[in-house]
């Protein structure tokens, strides 16, 4: 009897039944990343200030998270603050950090009790307020034992500014230009342990990658659904899988 691709979910969590029955349980992508865009949008549409599309923004966030849980993800990175949003106004900047750090006071333990183990990806620069950067490090520790997903926030993030720091740090080490490759610049990347994202989606409608995660992106598959991120839900997620499931990855080689 042919076992049902249900009974393969791993880790025998209760089946989802939102899961679309073509999901192919063999080739579930290990790492996600999200570009959680479009609150503005979906704010304005509404005759409401930018700064409610953000707080609705939270449940999207949290019902992703469940919904990589129930697939079996193991990785999660959300692009939510670039190294550019700083160009935003200074009142949007204030909301934006004050409610990261109110959202990972929220959502730290429920998070901590589904095995999620919170990461950061950015720079702790001056411009982070230090009450911020002391909730992301309480996030951090309280959770660092958990395996069952890894979910890095990427916050004051940019890629270019990510391979600068990996170039300035391999400077500092007085590592010499023979010794300098791939390899190397890895092991600076602010998480060197962390895989390459398979699958990233942007959400929006918006087709570009914005300075996210660029060395990581090298031979990812991108999906850019048209749902603004407050309106992103698990099926989005399980739609995006699905998509990624049937691209053809081939690394430069040809197909298999
Ligand atoms: C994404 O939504 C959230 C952040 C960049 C912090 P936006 O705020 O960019 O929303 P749009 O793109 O203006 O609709
Ligand atoms: C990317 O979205 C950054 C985040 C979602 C945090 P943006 O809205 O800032 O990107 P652009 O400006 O449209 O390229
Ligand atoms: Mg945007």
């Amino acid at each position: 009897m042919a076992i049902s691709r249900s009974r393969r979910n791993p880790g025998d969590r209760p089946v989802d039944p939102s899961f679309p029955a073509e999901i192919d349980w063999d080739h579930i992508p290990k790492h996600v990343a999200c570009v959680m865009d479009g609150n503005g949008r979906w704010a304005s549409r509404r005759g409401l200030p930018r700064t409610e599309g953000h707080a609705a923004g939270e449940e999207a966030l949290v019902d992703a998270i469940d919904g990589a849980l129930a697939l079996g993800i193991g990785w999660i990175t959300m692009y939510a603050f670039s190294t550019e949003n700083w160009r935003r106004p200074v009142d949007e900047v204030r909301y934006l950090m004050r409610f990261n750090e109110s959202l990972l006071m929220r959502r730290r333990d429920e998070l901590n009790e589904k095995g999620v183990r919170i990461r950061f990806a950015g720079r702790r620069d001056w411009r982070v307020p230090r009450r911020v950067l002391r909730r992301m490090d309480e996030a951090a520790e309280l959770t660092k034992d958990n395996r069952t997903l890894t979910l890095t926030m990427a916050f004051n993030y940019g890629g270019r500014a990510e391979i600068v720091d990996a170039v300035k740090a391999l400077v500092a080490e007085g590592v010499s230009a023979d010794k300098v490759d791939e390899k190397a610049i890895r092991r600076h990347l602010y998480h060197p342990d962390m895989p390459d994202p398979d699958l990233v989606v942007r959400t929006s409608g918006e087709h570009r990658i914005s300075n996210y995660l660029l060395w990581e992106i090298a031979y990812s598959e991108l999906v850019f659904p048209e749902v603004l991120w407050p309106d992103f839900r698990r099926e989005h997620l399980y739609e995006a899988v699905l998509e990624f499931q049937r691209r053809e990855r081939r690394y430069g080689g040809l197909e298999t």
